[in-house]
């Protein structure tokens, strides 16, 4: 019988930190998390010294709290899991040495984390309020957009990870942030460019769609930026307060255009007809439509898990732990955090 039933997890590899309490099956029993992005707004973006300063002020606190929604204590913990690659390595410091503390004071085992692996396998996860669809399973096309990553990922089992496609400059997310702030709306920028794109023209401006006629799963957001750039810096403060919704709309949607595109690509290059998007800019709700509108014409299984599932949270990475642990992978107490991945973290098939 496998002794490892109920995982503590800690995700802190950029400005969020989460606490989350996982069990067999991805059954997410809490989750708890802070979000910095107050502390960050002033300054237009993550500030990596800000980010630990307030994840050891958090972490501490919210382990009590999950423990104590719970109803459970660490005596009932049987494995911890951390993220310990990729990240701000002072923001991982702090989630890999707490971690560290209460696996050597309690004889608990640990696993460090892959944190683009916990995005992966964030599809899995379930609670009260929401569960996966059926016959949900390996394998999948994953697309994985936020601030950090933009890539196509083929799926084929725990640990199995193919990146079929990546950026070659920016992410997606980084792109609307960099976007939202060039035209005066705060940080983080991905969501204020959504809320003022609804209504607005996605045809008023003409934002290149990099790479999308080029036969292969790559993307470029660096391009769309800079055209962006080139024409907002010819318009007035006026002139972009009269247009922002029609600027927001028509930048949005040549972001959305090649993410749907791309993915679509290499659903059918796979054979594919399941379909997971994860990471902060699946919130965008032109991005959800147009993937539903994608899957419904081409017979696809379209799992975008619910938000606290995309966003950073330490769910994604107790389930990702706690199926490592449960094979019988531990990391030991010299674990320490890497701002890269390791080089069998992933194959690369880039098409
Ligand atoms: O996954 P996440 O919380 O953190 C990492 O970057 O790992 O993703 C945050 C990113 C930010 O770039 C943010 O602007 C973007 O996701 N984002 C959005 C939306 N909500 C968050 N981008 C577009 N539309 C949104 N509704
Ligand atoms: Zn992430």
């Amino acid at each position: 019988m496998n002794p490892i039933k109920t995982v503590l997890s800690v995700e802190t590899s950029c400005d969020d930190t989460s606490v989350a309490i996982v069990e067999t099956g991805g059954n997410v029993i809490c989750q708890v998390s802070a979000n910095q992005d107050l502390a960050h707004a002033p300054f237009g973006g993550v500030v990596p010294e800000i980010a630990s300063r307030n994840h050891s002020v958090a972490l501490l606190p919210l382990i009590q709290l999950a423990l104590e929604k719970a109803h459970l204590t660490l005596n009932d913990i049987h494995g911890l899991a951390v993220t310990n690659r990729p990240g701000l390595i002072g923001s991982l410091i702090v989630g890999i040495m707490t971690m560290k503390s209460i696996a050597q004071a309690h004889k608990i085992p640990l696993i460090g984390v892959n944190h683009l692996e916990g995005h992966l396998l964030a599809p899995f996860l379930k609670d009260k309020d929401y569960a996966p669809p059926d016959q949900f399973g390996y394998p999948y096309i994953a697309l994985a957009v936020s601030g950090g990553h933009s890539s196509l990922y083929w799926v084929t089992g725990l640990g199995e990870y193919t990146v079929i496609g990546t950026t070659k400059d920016d992410a997606a997310g980084e792109a609307f942030d960099k976007f939202a702030k060039m035209i005066g709306l705060p940080y983080p920028g991905g969501v204020q460019v959504d809320r003022t794109s609804q209504g607005g023209d996605v045809k008023k401006f003409d934002f290149p769609r990099s790479l999308v006629l080029e036969d292969n799963l790559m993307f470029s957001f660096s391009g769309v930026k800079s055209s962006a750039h080139r024409l907002v810096s010819k318009m007035s403060p006026e002139e972009i307060e009269a247009n922002r919704k029609d600027l927001c709309a028509s930048f949005q949607e040549a972001i959305v255009d090649v993410l749907i595109k791309k993915t679509l690509s290499a659903a059918q290059r796979f054979h594919s007809y399941k379909i997971v998007i994860t990471g902060g800019v699946s919130a965008n709700s032109r991005l959800r439509e147009k993937a539903q509108a994608m899957a419904a014409k081409h017979n696809f299984q379209l799992v975008i898990p619910p938000l606290r599932y995309c966003t950073d949270n330490a769910a994604m990475i107790g389930y990702a732990g706690l199926l490592r642990l449960q094979r019988g992978e531990t990391s030991t107490l010299a674990m320490g955090p890497s701002s890269q991945l390791l080089e069998d973290d992933f194959k690369f098939d880039l098409q």
